[in-house]
């Protein structure tokens, strides 16, 4: 059975913007694109439009690809200090010239939406309440709404990302299941992956899990957007031959991506209330 991503995503946007309305200050989010990646400006969009349908007020940036390391960090220390942005989101990647690791750390963490400043990614490693990554937050959410019970669980996380397979682990991990991490040099990976009772592919490889990879009702989150040479998108699972094995599986599009906005959206009040003193 599919889960599906954009209802739930729907859903929780509707939550937020009811919450929205009672509020005399909109919550504002800034979002920094540098260059021309063609899927950052696709997400960049999304995300502003999610922006206008819960009601927040959204800055959207634009720089050059030749825009210096040292622009960039000036940007964000004006946004740090602009009373009407409570989020900054830095699109990634960046450009091989500046310096991720050291943007990120610019960031105000009480504005870092992504929750990647390190301060925040420390706060996760010991279970601390924390901003948590908008795609590992999301994908949580629809582990739960499939009702199943994470306790004790096998789960297998395939990619080993800031982004996504770090945090997802250890959320994972709160959640009581037992969590196994593979990536590009594990060995025998069929044999973990048909172990699993839960399985995050991140690899972002096409259609690179299996139906002879998967337990049977086992549930599957695809975290993978590939654009294939056909100009569609396939997911990192081989949605058409897993789909009937398993008991859940999530689509793409239509899976994780809309609740990586969905979260976003969330993260974005949760600092505004940080930031605004509220709660
Ligand atoms: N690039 C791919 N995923 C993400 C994300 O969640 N946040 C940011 N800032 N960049 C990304």
């Amino acid at each position: 059975m599919d889960i599906n991503g954009r209802e739930l995503s729907k859903k929780i946007k509707n939550e937020i913007k009811d919450e929205v309305d009672k509020l005399d200050k909109k919550p504002g989010l800034a979002v920094v694109l540098v260059g021309e990646n063609p899927a950052s400006k696709v997400y960049v969009r999304h995300k502003e439009k999610a922006c206008q349908k819960v009601g927040y007020f959204s800055k959207k940036i634009v720089l050059q690809d030749n825009t210096s390391e040292e622009e960039l960090l000036t940007l964000i220390d004006e946004l740090n200090n602009d009373n009407l942005i409570h989020g900054i989101l830095v699109q990634l990647p960046l450009p091989k010239h500046i310096d991720s690791d050291k943007v990120i750390s610019s960031i105000n963490p009480n504005k870092d939406v992504d929750g990647f400043h390190p301060l925040n990614m420390g706060k996760l490693m010991i279970g601390q309440k924390t901003i948590i990554s908008c795609t590992p937050k999301g994908i949580i959410e629809l582990i739960k709404s499939t009702k199943i019970d994470m306790n004790g669980k096998n789960a297998v996380v395939i990619g080993r990302s800031n982004i996504v397979g770090k945090p997802i682990a250890l959320l994972l991990l709160q959640n009581n299941a037992t969590v196994t991490m593979c990536h590009s040099r594990t060995k025998n990976l069929k044999k973990h992956c048909l172990d699993a009772d839960i399985i995050v592919a991140a690899v972002g490889i096409p259609n690179f899990v299996k139906e002879d990879m998967v337990k049977k009702d086992c549930v599957i989150i695809d975290v993978g957007i590939n654009r294939l040479d056909d100009g569609t998108l396939a997911g990192d699972v081989d949605y058409k031959t897993v789909h009937d094995k398993v008991s859940f599986i999530t689509p793409v599009p239509g899976g994780v991506g809309p609740m990586t906005i969905a979260s976003l959206m969330r993260n974005t009040l949760e600092c505004y209330k940080i930031i605004e003193g509220i709660e």
